[in-house]
């Protein structure tokens, strides 16, 4: 086992600097999601890379989403979201969605309302997740959110949107050996 960027065997956790931790999760590949909810005439949303699986039975999904934006406000108050999953063109919206500046994040792509309780979902996403919030977790800076899936919307054909190394990039398919196949 090796260690770097402060991380040593026996320090404590807190001797873990930003730099380390930000290079650690750079080794982080994953899928991209743009999370949105819509409560009375206001609606938001954020790009967020921290979206897993929770349970098949019930169907649940967890997001990490900071407390203090105002897209994690309006989830709380609304109590629902919906988890877009990004296609490989959707750059220029996860873009968006983590822009700070941009007013309008929404100007970008094509949305609509969904069917569960109307907060936007995406077209031509890999797939949409719409979700009532069964719970969050405080946890400092972020509130782990548990959803039960309501509605499931998937687009046949699509590739996903990937993060990586601090950018996006496409998926270059091809399995390692088919022998380790799990769908799970
Ligand atoms: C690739 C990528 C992944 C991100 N993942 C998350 C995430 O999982 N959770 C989160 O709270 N913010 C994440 N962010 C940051 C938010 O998208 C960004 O801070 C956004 O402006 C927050 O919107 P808000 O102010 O409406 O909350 C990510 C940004 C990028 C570029």
């Amino acid at each position: 086992m090796s260690f770097s960027h402060g991380l040593a065997r026996g320090r404590p956790l807190d001797a873990i600097d930003l730099d380390g931790f930000r290079a650690g999760m750079r080794a982080w590949a994953s899928g991209v999601t743009v999370l949105t909810t819509s409560h009375e005439d206001q609606r938001a949303g954020l790009t967020a890379t921290a979206m897993c699986s929770l349970s098949a039975e019930p169907p649940r999904l967890i997001a990490c989403v900071n407390q203090r934006g105002p897209s994690f406000a309006l989830m709380r108050e609304s109590g629902h979201l919906v988890v877009n999953v990004l296609a490989e063109g959707q750059a220029d919206i996860a873009a968006s969605f983590a822009n700070s500046n941009n007013l309008d994040r929404f100007a970008v792509g094509a949305w609509r309302e969904g069917d569960y309780r109307g907060a936007p979902v995406l077209g031509a996403a890999l797939c949409s997740f719409e979700c009532a919030i069964a719970e969050i977790v405080h946890a400092v800076s972020h509130g782990l959110i548990i959803a039960d899936i309501k509605t499931v919307h998937v687009s046949d054909g699509a590739r996903p949107l990937l993060y990586a190394a601090g950018r996006f990039s496409k998926l270059e398919d091809e399995t390692i050996d088919p022998r380790h196949s799990f769908y799970f």
